[in-house]
Parts: structure tokens; sequence; C-alpha cells
């Protein structure tokens, strides 16, 4: 029988390429996301099951994924919401960044979790961002939804202990995606910049999931070669 996988974003531009990889690699996969033409585009294209899906729907996303076999969850799904500071951010935006990174991620734990602790096995990858590792890095409520992921992640794996459940995190750098467009910045995100693609990223999670079941790889950070964090900033006055 063929492995299981379950991607979330799946229409993202992240999102899709591990689907198609997932398929192409062996994997009955099944594409969660909010826009239908691009799901059912998803299908045609590469074989996948999907199910429109808010994540931020509790209810919903239990329904959806009850009964559910699940080797493993790439959990993709996010936004990334304007470049403003914390005292800027509108009501609405803060509701929707909350709602879809922090409590749709607990959402979909909720989900697929207990199928895979009864079959003790299983994998568990997060997208997550250096913004929520290294402050300077992007929005500011936006970083403290992924600040939130990476505690997700670490306490998932406690959770996790006395299983054979892996829980793998990718802090992403840039890739190439178009989500930069949510910023509504002026800068330029891409062009002339050598950004990491949605293929690189898919390669490593083929890597993560190619590894011996007892290996888990889980925090692994992933920028271009180009994009460095760190440093101080010091202003005189
Ligand atoms: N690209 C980067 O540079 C970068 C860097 C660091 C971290 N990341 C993280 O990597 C992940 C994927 O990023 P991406 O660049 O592929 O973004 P993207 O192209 O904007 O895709 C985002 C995905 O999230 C889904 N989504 C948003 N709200 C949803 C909701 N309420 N319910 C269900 N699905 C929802 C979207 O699906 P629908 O459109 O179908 O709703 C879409 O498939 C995100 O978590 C992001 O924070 C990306």
């Amino acid at each position: 029988m063929k492995p299981t996988a379950i991607v979330t974003g799946a229409t993202g531009g992240i999102g899709r390429v591990i689907v198609a990889q997932l398929t192409q690699a062996g994997y009955a996969t099944l594409a969660l996301g909010t826009n239908e033409s691009a799901l059912a585009d998803l299908a045609a294209r590469t074989g996948c099951r999907t199910r429109t899906l808010d994540i931020c729907d509790a209810q919903a996303v239990m329904a959806a994924l009850a009964g559910e076999k699940t080797d493993v969850v790439i959990h993709s799904a996010g936004v990334l919401g304007p470049q403003l500071a914390l005292h800027e951010t509108p009501d609405d935006v803060a509701h929707r960044l909350v709602a879809i990174n922090i409590l749709g991620t607990v959402n979909i734990l909720r989900a697929v979790v207990p199928a895979m602790k009864a079959a003790d096995a299983g994998t568990i990858v997060m997208l997550g961002s250096i913004c929520g590792t290294v402050p300077g890095t992007g929005p500011a409520l936006y970083s403290a939804t992924k600040a939130a992921m990476h505690a997700m992640s670490a306490n998932l794996r406690v959770d996790m202990r006395d299983s054979h459940i892996r829980v793998t995190e990718i802090l992403l750098g840039r890739v190439q995606t178009g989500i930069h467009d949510q910023l509504g910045a002026d800068e330029e995100f891409y062009d002339g910049y050598e950004c990491l693609t949605p293929a690189n990223v898919a390669a490593t999670i083929l890597h993560v999931l190619s590894s011996p079941a007892f290996v888990d790889l889980t925090t692994i950070e992933m920028l271009p070669t180009r994009q460095v964090v760190g440093g101080a900033l010091f202003s005189k006055g």
C-alpha cells in the first residue's frame, strides 16, 4: 500500500510543489486549501485527492480529516500579512494572523496526531520561518506567530516522546512564491536576489522523509546563501 501524506497550504507556492513531488515519490496525497479551482488544477496535474478546508474552522478540520490514515503531514498553510509594527497592526489583521498561523496549526495537529499516535508512526513537517527566531526579519505579529510555531514544534516533540512520531520544523528564509506581495512594501523581494525555490524546500522535505525512521531532523534552518541574519542595530542619539 502507498504511504499517505496530507499537505496543508497545498495551493500555495511551496505547497503545490510539495504535493507534486510527494505524489511523484509514490505518496497518496491529500491536498488542503481554500481555493477550489487551484485544488482542482492540482488534482488534475498530480492525481492527488483534495479537500476544500479553512483551517481556522476547528470542527470542519476535524470532520474533514476524520478517518484519514496519515503517514506524513506537511503543514504549509500560513499567511504573512502586511509589513507593520506590532502597535500599528489593526485588529482584523491581528485576528487573521493568529487564527490561521497559530489556531489553524492547533486545529490540524488536533485532527491528525491521534491517528499517528494509534499507529505509533508518522512524520510531521512544519514550515516555520527565521522571522520566528530572529527579530526584525518580518512583520512583528507574523514573527510572533512563527515564534509560536517554533515553540509548538518543540513541545510537540515532547508530547510525542515514547512514540516513533517524528517532528521536523524547517525555518525558512526567503522563498520565491509571491507571499511577499502581502507585505504591501515598495521593496523588491525577488528581482536580483537568488532566493530559495519551492523545489529546494520540497527536496529537503523528501530528504527528511527518506531518513531512517529512528532519525528525526528536528530543526532545519534553510536560507539562500546570500541571505544572512544576525548583527545588532545601534543608532546614535
Ligand atoms: N515564501 C517564503 O519566503 C517563506 C518564508 C518563511 C516561511 N514561509 C512559510 O511557508 C508556508 C508556505 O508559504 P508560501 O510562500 O507557499 O505561501 P503562499 O504561496 O501564500 O501559500 C499559503 C498557503 O496557505 C493557505 N492558507 C492560507 N489561509 C488558509 C486558511 N485559512 N485555511 C487553509 N489554508 C490557508 C493558502 O491556501 P488558499 O489560498 O487555498 O486558501 C495557500 O495554499 C507559510 O506558512 C509561510 O509562512 C514562507
